[in-house]
């Protein structure tokens, strides 16, 4: 049986129920549809992110405010720990504003992705306030996160297990299998392993809090 795919979506809006509220629901909500476990929380700066680790894919939204992406979603990122806790982790963007996309694909996403040099960004999207009630925008989106998630796991090295490292593996508890077998994975793979021993599990772990 294929473990459950889990999602969270970290957000930041001024507004309390606002586009990107709506946005986030409605996301949520399709990603639910496809069978993904979903969770959503909105950014402190100063947070304490080690939370992402469990995740397989993490959305990242947010509004832009004067020019500037909200503030405690850049924030968390320039100078909380957000940044070091979604090393090696997948990703997908979105912004919502009301300027062109041309001008926010330019003036806007780089706020985010000057952050996130090594990150896997799956898809990006930018959307008007007008598109986030366009079931269509946002489907579109779901299915490109999740057609790009599914296209970087089969381009993926298969990696054979030692059996002390599936026992070790084993021993944690059920839900973390799949963040814990993904990053060990993408640890070995970056660093040009073909089989996960007990102790390259302890490498990539010691490397993963760095
Ligand atoms: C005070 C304020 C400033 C804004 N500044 C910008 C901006 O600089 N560029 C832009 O493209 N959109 C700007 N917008 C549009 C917002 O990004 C857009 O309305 C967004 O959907 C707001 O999200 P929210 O409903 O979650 O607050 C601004 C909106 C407000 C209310």
């Amino acid at each position: 049986m294929s473990e459950t795919l889990k999602a969270v979506i970290l957000y930041d809006s001024l507004s309390k129920i606002g586009s990107t509220e709506t946005a986030i629901n409605a996301i949520g909500t399709k990603l639910a549809e496809e069978g993904v476990y979903v969770e959503k929380a909105k950014c402190r700066a100063n947070a304490d992110y080690s939370f992402v680790r469990d995740f397989d894919i993490v959305l990242l939204g947010a509004p832009v405010y004067y020019f500037v992406v909200a503030s405690q979603l850049l924030g968390a990122l320039v100078s909380g720990n957000l940044k070091k806790n979604l090393k090696r982790k997948k990703l997908a963007l979105f912004l919502i504003c009301g300027s062109p996309e041309t001008m926010a694909a330019v003036l806007y996403l780089p706020q985010l992705k000057l952050n996130l040099i090594g990150n896997r960004i799956l898809s990006e999207k930018i959307f008007s306030p007008a598109m986030i009630s366009s079931e269509d925008a946002i489907e579109d989106f779901v299915f490109d996160v999740l057609e790009e998630y599914r296209n970087a796991m089969k381009s993926r090295i298969k990696m054979q297990w030692t059996d002390e490292a599936l026992e070790m593996l084993q021993g944690l508890p059920p839900f973390m299998h799949g963040g814990i077998r993904g990053l060990v994975e993408d640890y070995a793979e970056e660093h040009g392993y073909k089989t996960i021993t007990a102790e390259l599990m302890d490498i990539a772990r010691s490397d993963q809090g760095k």
